[in-house]
């Protein structure tokens, strides 16, 4: 099978709303994004940023917050990967997600595409998670890739030594990134999924080719 064609290198932004270190959220994005094609890039980054504070915005932004920002302008489209905690949004993403949000009528996330996934240990994947992240990007304008929701269940489950296996899950958030590549412009492809045939396991690219 064919990698995805595009016009151009892209650029995505990878965003983990979990800091633990061996995170199911992290790790999905890290499947994710050893199947795109090669000139897709997608770079992951942790949320660690301080608390926000308006009196610490503006002119004394933090080196760090200046730096997520201008990752964010910087990306053609940004996928997120959460938990849910406590029926809800992680603090950690929607902090940053509020720093993201300002200055409020030039955000970075203002216009950006996104796509969301969410994860659980539990069977309900973390859906509320997603429905509040929804909200919040909502709130700053950005361009949320619509479609069924990406919610992996039981995720504890569907990581064996470090790796995401859930082939069916992956291959159906691969073709929402693939959506989001249409969305902007950046694919003149036909083929549904922007995955390098090279980097998966077989039973993906049956999937990938059955889409
Ligand atoms: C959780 N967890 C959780 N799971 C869920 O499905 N619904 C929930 O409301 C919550 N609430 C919650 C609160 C807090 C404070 C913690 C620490 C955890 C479980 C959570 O989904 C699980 O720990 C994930 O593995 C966290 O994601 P990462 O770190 O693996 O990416």
């Amino acid at each position: 099978m064919m990698a995805l064609e595009t016009t151009a290198r892209v650029k995505l932004l990878g965003l983990s709303g979990s800091l633990r270190s061996n995170s199911y959220s992290r790790t999905v994005l890290y499947s994710l994004q050893r199947a795109l094609a090669p000139n897709v890039c997608l770079s992951v980054r942790d949320l660690g940023l301080p608390l926000y504070n308006e009196d610490e915005d503006g002119d004394s932004a933090s080196d760090d917050v200046r730096s997520f920002r201008s990752s964010i302008a910087a990306s053609d489209g940004v996928v997120i990967v959460t938990p849910e905690y406590n029926h809800g949004i992680p603090g950690v993403l929607k902090n940053a997600l509020d720093w993201a949000s300002r200055p409020l009528t030039r955000s970075a996330l203002a216009r950006k595409p996104v796509v969301v996934v969410s994860i659980s240990p539990a069977f309900t994947g973390g859906v509320r998670a997603q429905a509040s992240v929804h909200d919040t990007l909502l709130a700053m304008g950005a361009r949320i890739v619509g479609g069924p929701q990406i919610v992996i269940g039981n995720v504890a489950e569907k990581v064996v030594r470090g790796e995401f296996v859930d082939n069916v899950s992956l291959s159906f958030a691969l073709g929402r990134i693939n959506q989001m590549m249409k969305d902007i412009g950046r694919s003149e492809s036909k083929r549904p999924l922007a995955i390098a045939s090279a980097s998966l396991p077989a039973d993906l690219r049956e999937v990938a080719v059955a889409g």
